[in-house]
């Protein structure tokens, strides 16, 4: 292509207009470094700077408040959607709308000839999703889901510990993500809009834990809760089961004013724990089983030496793994998967797992049961 690769998006909120921003400024940095944040390590030598390989075609947005924010960025705002759809320039479209819109969105894109960046979750369901699959095969266009928290670091780190057996064999990981805000007020409260923080940040937690343990989930054990909400989850609590016994926590909140630990990973070598998104947190290695010179500690009104903490001698404290890397792969790999350089990293079929793990999850909290999976 002796051009750049152009995208228009549709639904230029809160999340479009963030990558509006990263395609203009060709950052990637999809949190408004142009509106004055920036997010560490976009500017890392390892960050592939996606403005020396795409542009901005254009936004579509129903909101005029939207169109009004996007002109004043000097972007480009298409009258419709057909508008963006008709252009010949561009050659993709990412999708930015509401989660009841988007099946319809990139049916109609890749009918017309673009590819498709889709934001998470890509759709309602596992059959709308199986339903543009088919589309994309016929078309021949990229239907790529933008299950992008594959590369934020917190998650790299455990996946690190987890991979190398930094700590032995791992056998439970616990991820929260944890505020106290409740559930947003406007369409994420609204089941037919694919409200409810299983489809808002469940996508997420299980899209890294599935993406990262190469086994199959045996068990699948879900409870949700409506707080301040009633017609969507704010609450959820997921327990995944896999082949080999490793079991998985994963919870989302809104309701919970003292957070827990974002991740903690238990393995038979050592623990480790990230406490924040600052990724404050450390590791703690076994040096030797052996510790035998303990003295009881009091626990309650009783005496317990099996409870009681290890001596410095027998285990050591390590820092977190930290590395860089290229925060921008998502972009650069849609855009090189569209010009065929490169295999497509974020699954059509991955997409589909974890959207069968969710509704998995969903029959569980309905039914009070465990449910048997793969
Ligand atoms: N990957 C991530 O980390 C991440 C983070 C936040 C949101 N999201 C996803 O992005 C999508 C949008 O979320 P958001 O937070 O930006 O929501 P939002 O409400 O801030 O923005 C949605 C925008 O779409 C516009 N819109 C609605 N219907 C439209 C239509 N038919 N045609 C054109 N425009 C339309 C609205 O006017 C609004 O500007 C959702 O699917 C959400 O799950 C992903």
């Amino acid at each position: 292509m002796d051009r750049k690769f152009r995208i228009g998006i549709i639904g230029c909120g809160g999340m479009g207009g963030g990558h509006a921003i990263a395609i203009q400024s060709g950052t990637g940095n999809a949190v408004w470094k142009a509106d004055g944040v920036t997010v560490p390590g976009y500017d890392s030598p390892m960050t592939t700077n996606i403005g020396e390989m795409t542009e901005l075609a254009g936004i579509v947005d129903i909101d005029p408040a939207r169109e009004e924010w996007a002109r004043a960025r000097g972007m480009y705002v298409y009258p419709d959607y057909d508008a963006l759809l008709s252009d010949e320039t561009a050659d993709a479209v990412l999708i930015a709308t509401p989660n009841d819109c988007h099946k319809e969105e990139a049916i109609r894109a890749m009918r017309a000839g673009k590819h498709v960046l889709c934001e998470k979750p890509v759709m309602m369901s596992s059959e709308e999703l199986l339903e543009v699959m088919e589309v994309s095969r016929e078309t021949g266009k990229v239907f790529y889901p933008r299950q992008n928290r594959e590369w934020d670091e917190d998650f790299l780190i455990i996946r690190k510990i987890y991979e190398e057996k930094l700590l032995g064999e791992t056998f439970e990981i616990q991820c929260r993500i944890m505020g106290s805000r409740g559930i947003p007020g406007d369409w994420r409260g609204i089941r037919k809009h694919g409200g409810g923080m299983m489809l808002d940040w469940g996508v997420h937690v299980i899209d890294r834990i599935a993406a990262m343990v190469p086994e199959k989930i045996i068990r699948v054990f879900c409870s949700m809760k409506n707080i301040t909400n009633t017609e969507c989850e704010d609450n959820v609590t997921i327990h995944l089961t896999f082949e080999s016994g490793l079991t998985v926590l994963l919870e989302v909140d809104t309701c919970h004013f003292v957070n827990l630990p974002l991740w903690t990973l238990y393995a038979d070598h050592g623990s480790a724990v990230i406490e924040n998104w600052k990724l404050d947190g450390k590791m703690v290695r076994l040096r030797s089983w052996e510790d035998k010179d303990t003295a009881p500690i009091l626990a309650g009104a009783g005496l317990t030496k099996t409870m009681a903490p290890r001596q410095n001698n027998s285990v050591e404290e390590l820092p977190l793994p930290r590395f860089d890397f290229d925060r921008n792969t998502l972009y650069r790999n849609f855009i090189n998967t569209c010009l065929g350089k490169e295999e497509q990293i974020v699954t059509q079929e991955h997409a589909l797992r974890v959207m069968r793990v969710m509704e998995a999850c969903f029959e569980s909290a309905e039914k009070g049961t465990v449910i048997p999976f793969e």
